[in-house]
């Protein structure tokens, strides 16, 4: 029988953590990987105890310079092969640029953009030789707007996720590879914490999603070969939104949508 293998970045937590089930329930053995080894280690034999796939755990920080390449030689250690890639890895910032740590906004550049460009780079090359392979990429509904004043760096980060993924999706059509986006709103998982955007106003008004629903809707879009998805109705309408107005309106909404409540 034919194994079929999904690598699943940030696993450890949030909507990643919610993805290993499914991906398991429909037998893909499963690499997964993110900082915290322990929580990994868990989550893999929890579902070898109850589905017939393997799965290991690759504990990395993929916020490090060349972390993708690093990651891919992990990676072809254990499979030579991978039929999934999914680039679930992600933190944010909230605060104004100018007083942001230098050092927290290039590790989030290196893990939004840079490892998910690299990653998906090295899958290509087997997926396309192979004329078989998906892409699963998570940006946000951050990704459609204008920009994000008062987290202006993570919302460019997604922008780019959301742009890149639309890119390469077209140049692989009738390659056999898809490339699906998926774009959360507020969703209930360690990001809100450890973005501090606990006191914005965004995720206080808002109901955030379950990530287990998020993971869900990533998931079958991407079996079905889906270009992009924004689960929830509330957030499919405000993904929409920027179209329909002036920038200068949706950065003003955004602007008071990230401030941080005193
Ligand atoms: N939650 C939301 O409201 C929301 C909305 C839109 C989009 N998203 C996107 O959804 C994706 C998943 O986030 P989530 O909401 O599920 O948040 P989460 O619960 O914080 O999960 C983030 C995952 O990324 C891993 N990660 C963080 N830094 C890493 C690093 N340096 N190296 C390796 N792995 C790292 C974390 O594991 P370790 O800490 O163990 O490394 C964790 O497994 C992210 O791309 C996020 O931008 C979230």
């Amino acid at each position: 029988m034919n194994r079929k293998t999904a690598v699943i970045t940030g696993a450890s937590s949030g909507i990643g953590m919610e993805l290993a089930p499914l991906f398991a329930a429909h037998g893909y053995d499963l690499i997964l990987v993110a900082r915290r080894g322990e929580r990994l280690r868990k989550l893999a034999d929890d579902l070898v105890k109850v589905y017939a796939i393997t799965a290991h755990a690759i504990p990395m920080d993929l916020a490090q310079p060349a972390a993708g390449e690093k990651l891919w030689r992990a990676i072809s250690a254990v499979a030579p092969d991978i039929d999934v890639l999914v680039n679930n890895a992600g933190v944010g910032d909230s605060g104004d640029f100018a007083v942001e740590v230098p050092e927290v906004i290039e590790r989030m550049i290196h893990l939004n953009v840079s490892t998910l460009t690299s990653l998906t780079r090295h899958a290509l090359t087997g997926m396309v030789a192979r004329k078989h392979g998906k892409i699963l990429n998570v940006a946000s509904l951050a990704g459609f707007q204008p920009g994000g004043p008062g987290m202006a760096a993570y919302y460019a980060s997604k922008s780019y996720v959301l742009s890149f993924s639309r890119g390469i999706r077209r140049e692989l059509r009738g390659s056999g590879v898809t490339v699906t986006t998926l774009c959360p709103g507020p969703t209930r998982t360690e990001f809100e914490e450890t973005a501090k955007a606990q006191k914005t106003w965004l995720f206080r008004w808002s109901k955030p999603m379950e990530a287990r629903d998020v993971a869900r809707a990533g998931f079958d879009a991407m079996q079905r070969g889906r270009a992009v998805v924004v689960p929830g109705l509330l957030n499919k309408l405000l993904a929409f939104s920027p179209r329909f107005g002036p920038a200068a309106i949706a950065l003003e909404i955004n602007r008071i949508l990230l401030a941080q409540r005193r």
